[in-house]
């Protein structure tokens, strides 16, 4: 939790935009010069070349000195990726250090010069480059001027408003403070990624996009910063009927903005060096997914949590003490719906302190999780960044003394400790640089668990979050949070007219009203929880206060750098600058929490559900898409969130069901209880104050979770093999229907729908008063309905079909061609659940085959380790499987096997080898069952139909 919109403790007050001192530059960015290569230094290397570059005429120091001399490196490292960078000779500028991303290896291969299939050429004066997918001749990337579009408005630092994205001047610019770098785009191009960012769609706007990336804590605001970065895209372009994607990454950490006009393809970047990684996807016609593919072999492969997070998730903010929370858990029990785990929010700890829990009102915390932990059940209690200090000396407060002794915590240029004020007032911030840090981190995470045997850790306000701009001075009282009344609910409901109870009717009559179609203001619902405590730092001017400010925050509100979170004048134990690494703070927390978890865990698998997050994290943590609120905008919201994070190789993520910020209603919280079944993190959580929303609050959200949690864990040994693949290849979880059909030009900005896997369709209803959902099943292989198993008729595969979606219905479709292995018998617990024999239902494709692929583990281990990996194939002439890496035992035999489709003659014999199989055919719903098959999953299969 955490979030800008329960915040009545502190000030209020806009952080007014320091004038910017116009002494040490022009802002002239149009008399840039450029830069030209001197080409005789141009060296040839094995997989590439590196070449000097000079600043090609007089310097124009736009907001900053030119860097007069810089390297050019492009490297052939793959077929498929080319690395191009550029930085200054000297090397003074930051780079992401290698030991904190590690760069991806590659072979020595003169030949890919011409056989890659991206090509590099440049011009020498003015310097330019241009990549060039070689089987088709499109130009993917291109910096030549004349090949891009100048737009003339003139340039304003300090325009504050979304309605100006000037593109004065294409030139390269490099300066220690201000690099830009623009490429032409195609008109309408099809832009997707650049996050971490709350969309309307999953495709950028290519007329109009200004991303900035800068970690912030600020409760999911669209179109803005918000917690990480992931300066990453995929595009399509479609050509000839045929698609073809690449993917584009900018390693930074330090802030930036992307910038999208008709055309253009502008970033701009506060410091650091030019550093892409340019992703082919392969040679010629390809999809997103091979982009994807390519990217985690950049970004790495993501962790695989354990099995059991795959279960139900349930918190809220605001449990008043342990009996309070007792009585939600055994109320969850009493209405029959699965609870896998009890998050926990910062309600137990004593006055919010890290590691502590409050005995006056929690004494009970640890018979309530040994309790947990007899019926199967997790927990997981969430920890905050920063570390409070003492607030006098009478004070005793063990963490932070330890952490202070070993020195640990984010530094004052002057070498004393930054203090910033967080949930328990004035705190120190944890420095992961430090040399001692992970070691006291894992120490007290230790402490702690021996205390609270927790299952998993949720990491919060890792941006880092801190209510003030600023480094404080000495002790601070304690913070007193009074939360703020909850006022506000989904469009169309008026509890002044239907009361605070969130029902779909009063008396029949529906509470969803069109015409006070409420739509909660942003503003309104983002009131600023923080204002200035105490003023920044102004001799260090340059590194607060840039002198190009990157855009942060909405239109409405510019923010400076320091806006909420530690100053970037801030040091490092290592001699980072705050400036050069914020984007990494919560990689680099979320990396401790790992260590110590690994440590407390003996190195079996955990989950970190964590806030702040940056390019590459997916391979120790997961995410949660933050504070979002009880909206059907916010739901909305949700799915391109899902799809940005599977494409960023992080794809263990979810959304708040029923949303956080705001009360939900009974129809929202049904639709999203449902909507967030079928993705990968499954969490209900609400915030302080606002109308109870666990699932068993109404009859129909409790009805309709049961069936989806039902649904869910029938499904998971397909859920877990999705996310495991992704974890072996990249191929991603959570996919808009364009990764499949990328020519389809209805689905390029479609993102109602999503698929889970190759063959898992969802079409949730998002809007409120709805009983039809439209949804498209494009291609040429039959959909199933997987709860009734019919076929949808589908008559032009461009045009969108008219779904009934009744207020429990969640409509959810198989593809032809999918075995689907699942759980029989869901029980109340991930383990309970997989101690039940398996099932199958088989959709055949139009050539009559299925297939699919499982993993098997133990579902803790060390990834990897001990796995049993499962190929079924289905036709018309039998079932086979093949088993692989048989290293883990199974333990459950696969029962009954469904085969829907089958609409010609059934077989007459149905042989397991020597032995007959039962089986029924079932002409109107066309329906092969196999019963009693008893077959051990270990061992290789071959079924006969004759
Ligand atoms: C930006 O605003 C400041 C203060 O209002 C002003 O002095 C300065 O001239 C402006 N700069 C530009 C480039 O417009
Ligand atoms: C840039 O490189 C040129 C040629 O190598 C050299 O003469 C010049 O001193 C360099 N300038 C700077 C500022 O390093
Ligand atoms: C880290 O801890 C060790 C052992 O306590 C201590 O000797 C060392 O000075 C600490 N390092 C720093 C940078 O404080
Ligand atoms: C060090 O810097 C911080 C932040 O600017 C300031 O609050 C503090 O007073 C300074 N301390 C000393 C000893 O100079
Ligand atoms: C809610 O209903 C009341 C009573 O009819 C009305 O005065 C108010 O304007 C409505 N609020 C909204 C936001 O429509």
């Amino acid at each position: 939790m955490k979030l800008k919109l329960a915040t009545a403790a502190f000030v209020s007050a806009a952080v007014a935009l320091t004038p910017l001192s116009s002494e040490d530059y022009t802002s002239k960015i149009k008399d840039c010069p450029g830069y030209a290569v001197d080409s005789a230094q141009t060296e040839h290397t094995t997989n590439g070349l590196k070449a000097h570059l000079q600043l090609a005429g007089d310097a124009c120091n736009a907001f900053g000195e030119d860097v007069q001399n810089l390297t050019l490196e492009a490297t052939y490292e793959t077929k498929e990726r080319l690395h191009v960078k550029i930085y200054d000779q000297e090397e003074k500028h930051f780079q992401v250090p290698e030991d904190i991303f590690e760069r991806p290896q590659f072979e020595e291969n003169e030949a890919l010069k011409n056989s890659s299939d991206l090509q590099f050429d440049y011009t020498e004066a003015p310097f330019a480059f241009w990549i060039t997918r070689r089987s088709n001749g499109q130009v993917l990337f291109d910096t030549r001027l004349s090949e891009i579009p100048s737009y003339s408005e003139p340039f304003d630092a300090n325009d504050t408003s979304a309605s100006v994205s000037v593109m004065p001047n294409h030139n390269l610019i490099f300066e220690p403070q201000y690099i830009q770098l623009s490429s032409a785009l195609p008109q309408q191009a099809n832009i997707y990624g650049l996050g971490e960012a709350v969309t309307p769609h999953y495709r950028r706007n290519s007329s109009y996009t200004r991303q900035t990336n800068w970690s912030n804590d600020e409760g999911t605001p669209r179109n803005t910063n918000i917690y990480g970065s992931h300066p990453f895209y995929i595009e399509n372009r479609v050509k000839d009927g045929k698609s073809f994607n690449h993917g584009v990454l900018l390693l930074s950490s330090n802030g930036l903005e992307t910038w999208l006009r008709d055309g253009v393809f502008q970033q701009r970047i506060i410091g650091g060096v030019l550093d892409y990684y340019f992703l082919s996807g392969g040679e010629g016609e390809n999809k997103p997914a091979d982009v994807i593919r390519n990217y985690s072999e950049v970004v790495g492969k993501p962790y695989l949590p354990p099995y059991w997070t795959l279960g139900f998730h349930m918190t809220r903010w605001g449990y008043e003490n342990d009996s309070d929370f007792e009585s939600i858990l055994n109320d969850m029990r009493d209405a029959g719906i699965p609870q896998e785990s009890a998050f926990m929010d910062i309600d137990f700890m004593l006055a919010y302190r890290d590691w502590t829990v409050d005995q006056n009102r929690f004494s009970r915390l640890r018979e309530i999780v040994d309790k947990l932990h007899e019926r199967g059940q997790k927990f997981v209690p969430i920890h905050d960044n920063a570390i409070p200090i003492t607030r006098n000396e009478s004070d005793a407060y063990d963490f932070y003394t330890s952490g202070h002794e070993q020195d640990v915590f984010i530094k004052n240029q002057n070498g004393t400790e930054y203090i910033g004020q967080v949930w328990p007032g004035y705190t120190v911030f944890p420095d992961p640089y430090a040399e001692n840090a992970t070691k006291w981190w894992t120490e007290s995470f230790q402490k702690f668990h021996d205390e609270i045997p927790f299952d998993s850790i949720w990491l919060d306000m890792t941006e880092p979050a801190s209510f003030n701009s600023g480094s404080l001075n000495g002790m601070g009282p304690l913070a007193q949070y009074q939360p703020s009344e909850v006022t506000s609910w989904p469009e169309g409901y008026n509890n002044t007219i239907s009361g605070n109870s969130g029902n779909i009717t009063i008396d029949g009559d529906l509470t969803y009203k069109q015409q006070s179609q409420q739509s909660p203001s942003r503003r309104q619902m983002l009131s600023r929880r923080m204002g200035t405590l105490e003023t920044v730092d102004n001799d260090l001017e340059k590194l607060t206060f840039p002198p190009y400010q990157i855009h942060l925050g909405t239109p409405e509100e510019f923010f400076t750098l320091g806006h909420d979170t530690v100053s970037a004048n801030a040091t490092h134990e290592n001699g980072f600058d705050e400036y050069d690494v914020h984007n990494l703070n919560g990689h680099m927390v979320a990396k401790m929490t790992r260590d110590a978890l690994d440590t407390i865990y003996g190195g079996n698998r955990s989950m970190i559900i964590a806030r702040s997050n940056f390019v590459g994290m997916g391979t120790f943590s997961q995410h949660w898409l933050g504070d979002n609120y009880s909206t059907w905008m916010s739901m909305r919201d949700s799915i391109k969130g899902l799809f940005q994070f599977s494409a960023f190789q992080m794809p263990f993520v979810g959304a708040d069901a029923c949303g956080f910020g705001g009360n939900t209603d009974e129809e929202l919280c049904t639709r999203w209880m449902m909507l967030a079944s079928l993705t990968p993190f499954y969490r209900n959580h609400n915030t302080h104050g606002a109308i109870p929303q666990e699932p068993y609050r109404w009859d129909s959200t409790a009805n309709a979770t049961k069936t989806a949690i039902n649904t869910r864990y029938q499904l998971l040994p397909y859920m877990y093999s999705t996310l495991y693949k992704q974890s072996v290849d990249g191929t991603p979880v959570m996919r808009p229907l364009f990764y499949e059909f990328p020519t389809h030009s209805e689905l390029l900005d479609w993102d109602d729908q999503f698929l889970v896997g190759d063959h898992l369709l969802v079409s949730p209803a998002l809007f409120p008063n709805v009983t039809q959902v439209d949804a498209y099943f494009p291609g040429d292989e039959p959909y199933y309905d997987w709860y009734s198993h019919q076929k949808v008729n589908v008559t032009d595969e461009h045009s969108s079909v008219t779904l009934d979606a009744g207020l429990t219905d969640l409509n959810v479709h198989l593809r032809g061609g999918a075995f689907m292995l699942l759980h029989s018998e869901p029980g109340m617990t991930v383990t309970e659940t997989t101690e039940t024999p398996f099932n199958a239902l088989v959709t055949l494709s139009k050539d009559k085959k299925a297939e699919g692929q499982y993993y098997f583990d133990d579902g803790f281990s060390q990834f990897n380790e001990t796995v049993t990996c499962v190929m079924f194939n289905v036709s018309a002439e039998g079932m086979q499987s093949r088993v692989e890496m048989n290293n883990y035992d199974i333990g459950q035999p696969l029962n009954r096997v469904d085969i829907i489709g089958w609409d010609g003659e059934p077989p007459k014999s149905v042989m397991n080898g020597d032995a007959q199989v039962e089986f029924n055919y079932d002409a109107d719903s066309q329906t092969l069952s196999l019963h009693s098959l008893n077959h051990m999953l270990n061992e290789s299969m071959d079924i006969t139909f004759d």
